[in-house]
């Protein structure tokens, strides 16, 4: 038969953790057709891959391009990554199920203004990502700080037995027309008050959809044991399975603490399915909070809406400019967002490194100083990580962003290379790929990513986007345990 693209003579690494091999694949109607020695075999487009890897398209796991997907669907900062799905709706903000009723609260604010919440049921969402047709695939999780907003005249209280109610209904309602879980950001001011009752009431509607609950962490600093045993016994108590979102050691106090958390998440794992994603940087990046405020590290400024001027610079700076102790200094620029240096690169490897750990980006579309992971964390990962500190073979790192992503959220059909499968594929170069974007240039594609195809079609190649967007929305399918060792 006649193929629509055979990619000959790859070192394909398929996404499962095994070693690479030299094939040629072939892909027709979308989907990978086979993938051996096709000599025999001819396609409408032939490309030489000689020297290259080909690997499944990347997943991003911890996203926060709800609305960004729609607003500008070229999606240029993840694709040029080699990222074929993005999964939105993490840390407890989504853009649906949502009706707001003024702004949004932080770090709802995250996502994008007031305008770009139009989404009260998760299924306009979803026909909305379908007629914007994004360049990468989406898959959402519905945020429970989404959800007491929507719910809760006071979000800082404990949500009352009607209110918990109501948000269960939409939180089922949701998982009925595809999300993929609950995810929570019990750190934020908007959502600390709630009791774990109330999550884990909430996420008894998880159990009989095989849906997943994911969870930024009530603490991320001293407590972070405490924190990861709540998001573990709300699982177990919902028989949902629990992924950690961006695990870390926060704050200089916590470091050299990672061994601890990963035999935590280790017990855990003995007895029921849990894992967590990671960024691959030391400096985290959020909205801007007093409570982190410190001068124990370095933090810079990346938006202030009092005080766009100051985006890009240190707070230690500002505070010295206007002759302020760095706390009012802080105070003056609120709203605003920060990158925040306070990590241990030695923890950071070490989370990295761990065989329950994904790569999410984490990345914020709307910043318009974005922490560098925004354009650069898959290709730091495979090209930094993996190549020049050689701290796990190519292979471990293209799973951890791909075969094992589709199967803990309960993608169907990606992430791997098989006959059959979707084809997401990305070809890159092993010994030139690279993270570009930087803490001061932080909006730059990255190096040695040749060619991405999305659902069959080539999306990006030589540092451009290329034909017409192919993305689709990915509903929830199938028992997410299945990808749970
Ligand atoms: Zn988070
Ligand atoms: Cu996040």
């Amino acid at each position: 038969m006649l193929y629509d693209l055979i990619i000959r003579d790859a070192l394909v690494i398929d996404g499962s953790d095994t070693p690479g091999f030299h094939a040629d694949v072939a892909i027709h109607d979308g989907r990978i057709q086979r993938i051996g020695s096709l000599d025999d075999a001819s396609a409408a487009e032939e490309i030489n891959a000689a020297g290259r890897v080909l690997a499944p398209g990347f997943i991003d796991v911890h996203t926060h391009d709800d609305t960004v997907v729609i607003r500008q669907p070229d999606m240029l900062a993840k694709i040029s990554q080699g990222v074929t799905t993005v999964i939105v709706g993490n840390c407890g903000i989504s853009a649906s199920p949502v009706s707001l009723k003024g702004a949004p609260p932080d770090p709802m604010n995250l996502l994008g203004a007031q305008q770009h919440f139009v989404y009260p049921r998760f299924r306009d969402y979803r026909n909305a990502v379908d007629e914007a047709r994004p360049a990468v695939n989406v898959a959402a999780l519905v945020g429970h700080t989404a959800l007491r907003n929507n719910h809760m005249d006071d979000l800082f209280r404990s949500a009352s037995p009607d209110e918990i109610a109501a948000m269960r209904e939409q939180l089922r309602d949701s998982l009925e027309e595809g999300a993929l879980g609950l995810s929570t950001g019990l750190a934020y001011a908007s959502a600390f008050s709630a009791e774990t009752t109330e999550v884990a009431q909430l996420a008894e509607e998880l159990g009989a959809f095989g849906a997943v609950y994911t969870t930024h962490l009530r603490s991320e600093f001293e407590p972070v044991l405490e924190a990861m045993d709540e998001a573990f016994s709300i699982g177990r108590h919902a028989r949902a399975p629990v992924i950690i979102s961006h695990l870390k050691c926060a704050g200089a106090g916590n470091w050299g603490r990672s061994p601890q958390l990963l035999a935590s998440l280790e017990k855990a794992a003995q007895s029921h399915p849990v894992g967590c994603d990671c960024y691959p940087y030391a400096a985290s990046s959020s909205t801007l909070d007093l409570k982190q405020v410190t001068d124990a590290f370095r933090i810079t400024i990346t938006w202030s809406t009092p005080h766009p001027e100051q985006s890009g610079r240190d707070l230690q700076e500002i505070a010295a400019d206007w002759q302020l102790p760095l706390i009012d200094a802080a105070r003056q620029l609120q709203p605003a967002g920060a990158v925040y240096y306070g990590m241990d690169e030695q923890d950071v490897e070490r989370i990295l490194s761990h065989p329950l750990s994904m790569i999410g980006s984490d990345g914020l579309p709307e910043d318009p100083f974005p922490h560098p992971r925004l354009w650069g964390a898959f290709p730091r990962v495979l090209g930094h990580f993996s190549r020049d500190k050689g701290l796990f073979p190519l292979h471990r790192a293209v799973h951890k962003m791909t075969g094992l992503s589709a199967a803990r959220f309960g993608l169907h059909e990606r992430g791997l290379i098989r006959e059959g499968f979707h084809a997401d594929l990305v070809l890159f170069d092993a010994e030139r790929v690279i993270d570009i974007a930087d803490f001061k240039q932080p909006k730059r594609a990255a190096a040695g990513i040749d060619a991405v195809w999305v659902n069959g079609h080539l999306s990006y190649a030589d540092g451009q986007a290329r034909g017409e967007r192919q993305g689709r929305f990915l509903p929830r399918s199938g028992s997410l345990r299945e990808g749970f060792r």
